[in-house]
């Protein structure tokens, strides 16, 4: 063979690879709005950025004239590039072949894949679209599966690791996602779930379409299996950019710093008139969040689902902070099952990955009620008292308003290690509101009362001048500070500079048992 014989054979390759499952298949995904593996790769990465390996990799199945289907590079792009110039390990699942699904060679391309980003330290993103197992190569594919699922528990807390799922995702092609770090779906394109719509009517005759099932909307507000929903394709790969931007490329480094023009010492007097002077009434804990970050750095994770808590990323003097709070919008605040997950999950990311913690508290406390009992709050909520006491990263938590009873005691408070803890003169930090006290500690006194209801308010009057304020915690120390809200950028600013170079670890061990 000729040099040119040899080039011409490697373009013959390449452009073979590059046809996926061909022009057909190709073009009835445009038709439905989808971009292919390759495209969705050139939008997520920086221009020109990506080197793909194992292009030429193929299955080895025979059964069921497999031998026949081998195209090269076998259902899945695989390689690495960069993001705002920091690299990131990918793989795109390539539905136009066989469905995307998983041979046992498409496995090998991923933790290879994997298993050089854990030793370069970058993050992982899958880009997921795909029918499941290679249903003609049996266990062999099964074990491709496990093989993921193991590389991914042992990249757990070591490198970020981001699902999008952007078609389907059957059985237990859902795993691999459930076991990253985030997961991004994309609205009326996308589904996962562990047995279809069919499967669901045959053993339980429950009828349910897919996209009720397991589409975006359904895991983003319902089930809080996945934490993002993008309009489509590119606003998909657009948001993973923005995800990456927060976040360090693994457990050993710091995130990273981002230039802003937002001063630390910027004042935040809009903040006086947020919270409402009658304590029942709801506000938007967002109006504070959205005043103490960086202007514009907001990014809220998992938006919609367990709405009565608020978490994300945001910055504050261009560092990476993980923000954890309490909306009275929603069920008063309250912490219920959903939230307490949602809250305990995030916070061991950000202790994962060297996040600061920042937490508004306004809890009245946990949602009474069989649902929440039943549904294991006391295991669930335990999981927000363990996150917090667990994490070694920064934590700084500020009481807006309320702040009772075992909810206290859980988010961030001193005692669960708050290394600086704040406190608005609006706050009210008791065991409960002064009317469920006052009924509780003196039901035979106001019963006695010739004038019931008047000594009734007289009690209430006293509960509350003497617990509904921040200044019982003060005196005790369990707030370090109590502030006005026209401090509050400030104040956080200072306390995360502070603890920039916090050191603080946990006792030796395997690992915990956190309350699942
Ligand atoms: C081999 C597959 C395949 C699979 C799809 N294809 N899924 N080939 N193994 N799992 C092929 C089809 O034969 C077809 O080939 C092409 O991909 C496109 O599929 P269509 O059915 O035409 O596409 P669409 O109508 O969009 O439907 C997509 C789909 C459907 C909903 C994903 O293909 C489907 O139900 N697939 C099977 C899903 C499934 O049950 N997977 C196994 C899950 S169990 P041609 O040549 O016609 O283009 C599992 C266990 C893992 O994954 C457990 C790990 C622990």
């Amino acid at each position: 063979m000729t040099r040119e014989d040899v080039l011409e054979e490697l373009n013959r390759r390449n452009a073979e690879a590059e046809a996926g499952g061909g022009e057909a298949r190709i073009a009835k995904r445009h038709e439905r709005g989808l971009l292919t593996a390759r495209e969705r790769i050139d939008q997520m990465f920086d221009p020109g950025s990506f080197v793909e390996l194992d292009k030429f990799k193929t299955h080895r199945s025979t059964d069921f004239g497999m031998e026949k289907t081998r195209i090269p590079g076998d259902g899945i792009v695989t390689g690495y590039g960069t993001v705002e110039g920091r690299t990131v390990f990918a793989y795109a699942q390539d539905f136009t072949v066989l469905g995307g699904s998983l041979s046992h060679a498409v496995s090998e391309k991923i933790c290879k894949i994997m298993d050089m980003a854990m030793k370069a330290g970058a993050p992982m993103v899958g880009l997921n679209d795909s029918g499941g197992a290679r249903i003609q190569e049996g266990v062999e594919s099964l074990g491709g599966y496990s093989d993921i699922f193991y590389a991914n528990t042992m990249a757990s807390g070591v490198i970020p690791q981001i699902s999008a799922v952007l078609g389907p995702c059957a059985g237990g092609a859902s795993y691999s996602p459930a076991l990253t770090d985030f997961i991004l779906m994309v609205d009326k394109t996308s589904y996962m779930f562990i047995t279809g719509p069919e499967v669901i009517k045959s053993v339980t005759r429950e009828e349910v379409t897919q996209e009720d099932l397991g589409g975006a909307m359904s895991h983003n507000s319902r089930s809080g299996v996945a934490h993002f929903v993008a309009p489509d394709d590119p606003g998909c790969m657009v948001m993973i950019r923005k995800l990456l931007s927060y976040l360090p490329s693994n457990n050993m480094e710091n995130p990273p710093l981002v230039a802003t023009d937002d001063p630390l010492d910027r004042l935040t007097p809009e903040l006086d008139d947020v919270i409402p002077e009658n304590p029942n009434e709801p506000y938007d804990m967002h109006a504070i969040i959205g005043r103490v970050l960086d202007r514009d750095s907001w990014f809220e994770v998992h938006a919609l689902f367990a709405r009565n808590a608020i978490v994300g990323f945001g910055r504050v003097g261009g560092r990476t902070v993980g923000v954890v709070a309490n909306q009275p919008m929603f069920l008063a605040g309250c912490l219920d099952c959903n939230a307490s997950n949602k809250i305990a999950r995030f916070i061991r990311f950000c202790d994962c990955f060297n996040i600061p913690v920042l937490t508004f508290e306004d809890v009245p406390g946990y949602l009474p009620g069989t649902q929440q009992e039943w549904g294991g709050i006391i295991r669930q909520g335990a999981k927000i008292v363990y996150a917090y006491a667990e994490a070694t990263v920064p934590k700084i938590t500020l009481i807006t308003r309320k702040a009772y009873g075992g909810a206290y005691a859980v988010m961030g408070a001193k005692h669960v290690g708050g290394d600086i803890n704040l406190a608005y003169p609006t706050a009210e930090i008791a065991v409960m509101g002064a009317d469920g006290a006052v009924n509780i500690i003196f039901r035979k006194e106001i019963a006695a009362a010739e004038n019931s209801e008047e000594r009734r308010a007289e009690l209430v009057a006293d509960y509350r001048r003497r617990f509904a304020n921040p200044f019982r915690a003060a005196e005790l120390g369990y707030i370090d500070e109590v502030i006005t809200p026209v401090q509050t950028r400030v104040r956080i600013a200072q306390a995360l500079a502070m603890l920039a170079d916090k050191k603080d670890t946990n006792p030796p061990k395997k690992h915990g048992n956190i309350p699942l």
